[in-house]
């Protein structure tokens, strides 16, 4: 809960006041100086003495022991002013959020104007304050018997500013919106894939359509027959869970023109089939769908905040397994869009599923294309865990897809797709395409395959593989799942032109 006020800050007892504070600021200035007045200056003697410090992303507190009508007060460092931008904000107010969280503190004032700068007003503050909230202190509730008490919740946020009040609060909850669509996706990648298989899935999407007010769809096993979709068909086909190609719809224009394809790899969990993963290697592969929870969280942000756009969101799911019916290494196979495909390798499954998916996606009217998937152990061999790859055929789409990426803090670099590589997909003797052309470069292997089914729709691959899941706990969230991209896809919609 987030409430905006304009006075009162220091009269009202809070269990904490939290305040920025830039390089700068020493002496202490504005809010700091009264607070440091009514303490007799010594936050003054403090700061000197480094028990409070303005170096960026550092948390320092204060107990006022009784002096004032707040009990404790949080500096938060954000180093030079000059230099503060969204992200680091973001990521200020995450390590505050988590710092509070562990103090069990269930109700704080945030004293916003010491947040902003040149670049980043208090609207944009309210934004990273509330969307760090939710992402830093997220947690997936997992499956333990529980013993112990329900824990305290930092649920009460009193944010202080003099701008705008119900532009301060539309802000917050535009923040608030991402920040739990994120975690919806996490939540979504932390579920073991036995607790969500294809139907589970398709389950969620058509719940999420019928909140948001989405047309939706969902393929069945004899609907792909029927179009043809022998590409994700061959994936599913050692499983006993049926495959569901999932659709939603939201038209936010009048008429449905223009519109922007998001495809989600959803394979609810990857054997590598016959091409069978190492026993290390298939550990965690319940997060192989977290391109389609991506894409299900950047729906529901669209599905809060209306933009004037259109937006078809087209998910295969499936599981890749083994078993008599399994498809083969040596396998051809013909996808939706009539292009042949030699099986090399059945662990090079998401691409097999996304080339069926967008063909759908521009069968259903997808001018752009922007498909998310954990494609390849390569690209993180190419660009570690922290920045997602991406490829294109298309600058200007993807100039906005950069941009947007900027401002969430979700890094992307770009790999080429030359002449050479389109050859290497196209290698196969007996069929159209080779769906595993050697192991060089095979995070370009799998974009360039992907671009064969974009053909000349304007698209962008993204793999996620080493971003999707993360090993570590960061600011903005615990260890595991990390939702990336949802805030990226759902920006670059938001600004889409
Ligand atoms: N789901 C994997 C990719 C992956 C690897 C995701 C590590 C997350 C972490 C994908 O289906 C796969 O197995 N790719 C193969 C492709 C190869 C056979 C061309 C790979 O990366 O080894
Ligand atoms: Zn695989
Ligand atoms: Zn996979």
């Amino acid at each position: 809960m987030f409430t905006v006020k304009q006075d009162g800050l220091f009269d009202a007892p809070h269990e904490a006041v939290v305040i920025g504070l830039f390089d700068k600021n020493q002496p202490l200035s504005g809010i700091a100086a009264k607070w440091n007045e009514q303490l007799n200056g010594q936050l003054t003697i403090l700061l000197k003495e480094g028990d409070i410090s303005a170096k960026k992303k550092r948390i320092s507190k204060v107990h006022t022991l009784g002096q004032t009508a707040v009990k404790r007060l949080y500096f938060v460092g954000l180093g030079k002013e000059e230099k503060l931008t969204f992200e680091v904000l973001r990521e200020a107010f995450g390590k505050l959020f988590k710092t509070l969280k562990e103090a069990k503190l269930t109700e704080v004032a945030v004293a916003l104007d010491t947040f902003t700068n040149e670049r980043i007003d208090a609207n944009e503050a309210a934004h990273a304050l509330s969307e760090a909230l939710l992402l830093a202190t997220y947690q997936f509730a997992g499956y333990k018997q529980k013993t112990n008490e329900p824990e305290k919740k930092l649920e009460n946020i009193a944010i202080y500013t003099e701008a705008d009040q119900s532009e301060i609060e539309a802000s917050a909850f535009v923040g608030r919106v991402y920040g739990k669509a994120t975690n919806s996706a996490r939540t979504l990648v932390n579920t073991p894939s036995n607790l969500l298989t294809a139907t589970d899935l398709a389950n969620y999407a058509v719940k999420l359509a019928q909140k948001y007010d989405f047309e939706y769809e969902i393929l069945e096993k004899d609907d792909m027959e029927k179009l043809g979709m022998g590409a994700f068909l061959a994936v599913n086909k050692g499983s006993t869970e049926p495959p569901k190609m999932i659709v939603l719809k939201y038209q936010g224009k009048e008429t449905w023109e223009n519109v922007i394809g998001l495809i989600g790899k959803g394979v609810t969990f990857d054997t590598g089939g016959y091409s069978i993963k190492p026993r290390e290697s298939m550990v965690d592969m319940k997060t192989d769908m977290a391109g389609a929870a991506a894409v299900l969280g950047a729906m529901e942000i669209i599905g809060e905040l209306r933009p004037e756009q259109n937006v078809v969101a087209v998910i295969p799911a499936t599981d890749n397994v083994i078993s008599g019916d399994a498809f083969k290494p040596d396998d051809v196979i013909t996808s939706m869009s009539g292009k042949t495909i030699e099986v090399k390798n059945t662990d090079a499954e998401g691409r097999l599923i996304l080339a069926d998916a967008i063909t759908y996606a521009k069968h259903h009217g997808a001018n752009y294309l922007i498909d998310v998937a954990t494609l390849t152990g390569g690209v993180i061999v190419a660009l570690g865990v922290h920045t997602t790859g991406a490829m294109t055929n298309d600058e200007a789409l993807f100039e906005q897809l950069l941009e947007a990426s900027i401002e969430t803090g979700e890094f992307i670099w770009r790999l080429p797709i030359t002449e050479k590589d389109k050859e290497r997909v196209r290698s196969s003797k007996i069929a159209d395409l080779n769906n595993s052309p050697g192991r060089e470069g095979h995070a370009i292997m799998g974009g360039a395959f992907l671009a064969e089914f974009a053909e000349d729709t304007p698209w962008i691959h993204l793999d996620i593989a080493g971003t999707s899941v993360t090993s570590k706990e960061h600011d903005l969230g615990p260890a595991g799942a990390t939702g990336v991209m949802v805030r990226t896809l759902a920006t670059l919609v938001e600004r889409f032109e």
